[in-house]
Parts: C-alpha cells; sequence; structure tokens
C-alpha cells in the first residue's frame, strides 16, 4: 500500500536535514517492499520569501489529504524584522492549530554509545527514559488577546486553558503511562497559576480511570531542577505547552545533544513528525547538521501513523549501530570515534538499516 509523505524543510538546516529522512525512507522502503510516495511543500521563511507569508493555503491542503507530515524546521535571523504574523514560526504554530495537532509527544532515551556524550555524569543518566507529552495547540502561544498596549510599552499574552483542550492531552498521558512504566507525572505551576489549578483537577479526576497508573504533581521549577538530579525518576511526563516547550530542550542534554531529538505532533486522524530542534542559523549551509533527531523523527513517523513497528525499529537499530561504530556529528561532544558531516552520517545510517 502506498503512503503519501508531505515534506516541509522549512529553513536553515530542515533543508539538509529533510533529505537525510527521505533517503532513509526510500532504503526502508527498498527493504520492505513499501511504497512511500513524497511531495514538497515551502514553511517557514522559506514560504515568506517565496508567496509572502509562512503558510499557504496550497500548502495547508496538502498537509490534509497527506497520510503524514515531515518538518525539518522553521526560522532564522534574515526574518527577525518581518511583521510578527508573518514570522516563519507563526507558519508551524499555524500549521499546528489547522491540522488540530495538540499532542507533542517528545521521547528522550540516551542511545548507549552516546552515554558518555552528555555534560551530565553518566551514573546520573544511566537507566532514564522519559516521554514528555506536550500540550501543542493551546496556553500562552495561543491565547488572545496578545498584544502591545500604551504605544507599545505594555505587552500582553494570554495564558488559557479550556477543560476540553486539558482532558485530551491527560488522557494522552495516561495511555503512554500505561504502555509504559505506569508513572505519569503532571508538571504545572499550581502554586501560582489559575490554569494550572485546574489542569491538576482534571489530572485527579482522571487517574480514576487508570488506577494502574501512578500519578504526581510536580511544580514546573522543581522539575527543571529533578531532570538533572535525577532524570531516571521520571517515566511519562504531561505538561502545557511552554512548559513542555522548554523542559524538552533541558531534557535533550541528556542524550548528548538537541540534535538527537525526534518527535511526533498527533491529532486525532494524523501526524506531523519534526525533530526538536529549529534551524540552526549558526550552522546552516554547512553540512555540519546531526540528521539523527529528524531520522529518528521519519522512525516515529512509521510507527504512529503507518503501524509499522519493525521498520521503526530497524531505522533505531541502525542509528544505534552507526553510533556505536564510532560516528557522529559534530554536536556531540565525544573524544573518540570519527566526526562526519549530514550527509556522510546519513549514509552510514543507511548502509545499516538491516
Ligand atoms: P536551535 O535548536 O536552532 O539551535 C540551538 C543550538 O543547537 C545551536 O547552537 C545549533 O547549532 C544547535 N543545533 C540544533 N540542532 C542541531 C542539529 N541538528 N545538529 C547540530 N547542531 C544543532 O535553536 P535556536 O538557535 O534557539 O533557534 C534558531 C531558530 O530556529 C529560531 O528562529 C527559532 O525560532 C527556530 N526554532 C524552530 C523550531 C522548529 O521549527 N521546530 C524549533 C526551535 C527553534
Ligand atoms: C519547538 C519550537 C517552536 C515552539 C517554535 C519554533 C515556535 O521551539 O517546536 O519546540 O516553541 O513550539
Ligand atoms: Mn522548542
Amino acid at each position: 500500500m502506498s503512503k503519501k509523505i508531505v515534506l516541509l524543510p522549512g529553513d536553515g538546516i530542515g533543508q539538509e536535514v529533510i533529505n537525510s529522512a527521505k533517503k532513509v525512507l526510500e532504503r526502508v522502503a527498498e527493504i520492505y517492499s513499501s511504497h512511500f510516495e513524497f511531495e514538497q511543500f515551502e514553511i517557514g521563511g522559506t514560504s515568506y520569501d517565496l508567496h509572502g507569508e509562512p503558510l499557504t493555503d496550497e500548502t495547508i491542503e496538502a498537509c490534509k489529504s497527506a497520510d503524514a507530515i515531515l518538518l525539518g524546521a522553521v526560522g532564522g535571523t534574515k526574518w527577525d524584522n518581518v511583521p510578527t504574523h508573518l514570522r516563519p514560526e507563526q507558519g508551524l504554530l499555524s500549521i499546528r492549530k489547522e491540522l488540530n495537532l495538540y499532542s507533542n509527544i517528545r521521547p528522550i532515551k540516551g542511545f548507549d554509545p552516546l552515554l558518555h556524550a552528555s555534560p551530565l555524569k553518566e551514573d546520573i543518566i544511566k537507566g532514564s527514559d522519559i516521554l514528555i507529552v506536550r500540550e501543542l495547540t493551546g496556553g500562552l502561544y495561543f491565547g488572545e488577546p496578545r498584544e502591545r498596549r500604551e504605544n507599545g510599552t505594555v505587552a500582553v499574552d494570554t495564558l488559557v486553558y479550556s477543560r476540553e483542550e486539558i482532558e485530551r492531552i491527560v488522557k494522552q498521558g495516561f495511555e503512554s503511562a500505561q504502555i509504559r512504566s505506569k508513572h505519569l507525572t503532571s508538571v504545572d505551576k499550581a502554586n501560582v497559576l489559575e490554569s494550572s489549578r485546574l489542569w491538576r483537577e482534571i489530572v485527579e479526576e482522571q487517574s480514576k480511570n487508570y488506577p494502574d497508573v501512578k500519578v504526581d504533581h510536580m511544580l514546573v521549577d522543581a522539575t527543571a531542577m529533578k531532570l538533572i538530579t535525577d532524570p531516571a525518576s521520571f517515566d511519562v511526563i504531561v505538561t502545557e505547552n511552554l512548559f513542555g516547550d522548554i523542559l524538552s530542550d533541558e531534557a535533550s542534554v541528556l542524550t548528548g545533544s538537541i540534535g538527537m531529538l525526534p518527535s511526533a505532533s498527533l491529532s486525532d486522524t494524523v501526524g506531523l513528525y519534526e525533530p526538536v530542534h529549529g534551524s540552526a542559523p549558526d550552522i546552516a549551509g554547512e553540512g555540519k547538521a546531526n540528521p539523527l533527531g529528524m531520522i529518528l523523527s521519519a522512525a516515529m513517523m512509521l510507527r504512529y501513523s503507518f503501524g509499522m513497528e519493525k521498520e521503526a525499529l530497524a531505522i533505531e537499530d541502525a542509528v544505534n549501530l552507526s553510533l556505536k561504530q564510532g560516528y557522529h556529528t559534530a554536536d556531540l561532544n565525544i573524544k573518540e570515534g570519527k566526526i562526519v558531516q549530514t550527509e556522510e552520517m546519513t549514509n552510514i545510517v543507511i548502509k545499516n538499516i538491516k
């Protein structure tokens, strides 16, 4: 059966790593006799330059009729001065909203060959395997009003969450915990924020439906600390949009580089798969980008959108083997092994797919 995949490279290193994912998928299709059809569209600054807006109706329509979507990254200093509603990031936020991608799943699991690549001590990160379930279409990112007042001297953003928005992501958190180690940490700021108090109430209510899952509530500031001091104590973390954004970049340190982290952004019907990192303007165009977060996002696509578990595992095993053979990109702080460019890293992974 043929699957239609929309590719949205975006900007900066997004353009480079998307090709890696495409090549890996083409190899998987060859080995496993599956068939993927790719269509490519613009998003972000690249779309702004070409069409005057960061997300066009054409791109939205293509995504709506796709079986799954792969996205590189958006943003860059080139677009620092374009009006707020036309910024590259607005394209990403709009596609999340248009497709109702409310659930962002970010697995953080260190690959054994990279245990010593983290600035954290090996015995602290050993055994850590975390899944961050981040709410993606609500909270401060989308609340109204958002504006300047008093001649621009006062700025307003609005943090708003409805019961329905909280319930569906909290359920996702519980369901994820059920198929893992049955431990859910709900992260909020209920000592200060009203939205967090509603969040906590709903987690308590929902916990009655998942008696096999042990639930903790943790304040976000304490969580930021504990992620570094005792990461192995977490299983699934469920949290709101902005907290999840910040905590997932922090947690990426466990894996040695943000370039390693994949993610899935899911609605009830479709999935968009994107690495956690951005467009990395500081290295864009140099062929240095770590493609593994993007490649692992493609593996997540096979697993979550197409139910192709053994193909997903084949990619993950190939990544692990490539690292074990000592190959890595320059963002990983490892003394031994061989530093390679994006393309070579990709080809090594491809060669290692069984
Ligand atoms: P970033 O993630 O782009 O980069 C942070 C640091 O990590 C940089 O030093 C970069 O070189 C490095 N890095 C990131 N990914 C890497 C990879 N795959 N390989 C090697 N090194 C990598 O974050 P930033 O610098 O804060 O943001 C740059 C731009 O990206 C901004 O415009 C921001 O809005 C955007 N952004 C987009 C997304 C997305 O599209 N999903 C995510 C985060 C940031
Ligand atoms: C991410 C990014 C985005 C976010 C930005 C680029 C809008 O940081 O996907 O983590 O904040 O959600
Ligand atoms: Mn982020």
